[in-house]
């Protein structure tokens, strides 16, 4: 029996994850629970090294099915040695992306077969599902915009190098919208799609209303 809770943050560039993320984990520490934050691919230096390798500009074209292979590589060593521990300590684990985010750009935008991803998903995480995911959602030719005024304010080098999934083109960014959204209607009691056009602080309310829920549920 898990005894923590696993919250996961998904949605195309420019949502303002970041920030909602930082807002519920401050808001939880506040009221008392052990929360910790991570991010995918990432999280552990095995698997920032994987992101080094496929999500910064300069590190070349792979072909889909080897991304998905590394995706779920780095998710594999997050969840074993970051993720499962803290929840079995009782913490609130919040990850900004996890395996829906493999379903929505390499499935839904790359095209790779979704069987396919099930069944690695299978294998390596053996059904490990997040408790609640958040998926903020925002028209992709508003949240580009949205992500180049970003990049733009923070002339941030290591993020500019990171920036290789934003130069893809529109209708890339259109299916994997829709990818987020057909994942959500399938799993209405775990996925919580949130308009992400809204204002930063209605935003953060409603996604403060869906996790004390469950929290209340947990307490
Ligand atoms: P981030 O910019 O939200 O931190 O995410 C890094 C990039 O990696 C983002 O463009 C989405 C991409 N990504 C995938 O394509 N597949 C995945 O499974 C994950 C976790 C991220």
């Amino acid at each position: 029996m898990r005894k923590g809770l696993f919250i996961t943050f998904e949605g195309g560039e420019g949502t303002g994850k970041t920030t909602q993320i930082n807002r519920l984990a401050q808001a939880l520490t506040q009221t008392g629970h052990k929360v910790i934050t991570t991010r995918e691919p990432g999280g552990t230096p095995e698997a920032e090294a994987i992101r080094d390798m496929v999500v910064q500009r300069d590190a070349g074209t792979w072909t889909p099915l080897a991304e998905v292979l590394l995706f779920f590589a780095a998710r594999l060593e997050l969840v074993s040695k970051i993720i499962k521990p803290a929840l079995d300590d009782t913490k609130i684990v919040i990850c900004d992306r996890f395996s829906d985010s493999t379903v929505a750009y390499q499935g839904y935008g790359h095209g790779v077969d979704l069987e396919t991803i099930k069944q690695l998903s299978t294998l390596t995480l053996d059904g490990f599902k997040p408790d609640i995911t958040i998926i903020l959602d925002i028209d992709p030719k508003e949240g580009l915009e949205r992500s180049d005024r970003r990049l733009a304010a923070e002339q941030f080098q290591v993020k500019q190098r990171e920036d290789r999934y934003e130069q893809l083109d529109i209708e890339f960014h259109k299916r994997l919208r829709q990818g987020f959204l057909d994942i959500a209607a399938k799993e209405p009691e775990r996925c919580h799609v949130i308009d992400a056009t809204q204002d930063i602080d209605a935003i953060s309310g409603q996604v403060a209303d869906i996790v004390s829920k469950a929290v209340g549920a947990t307490d």
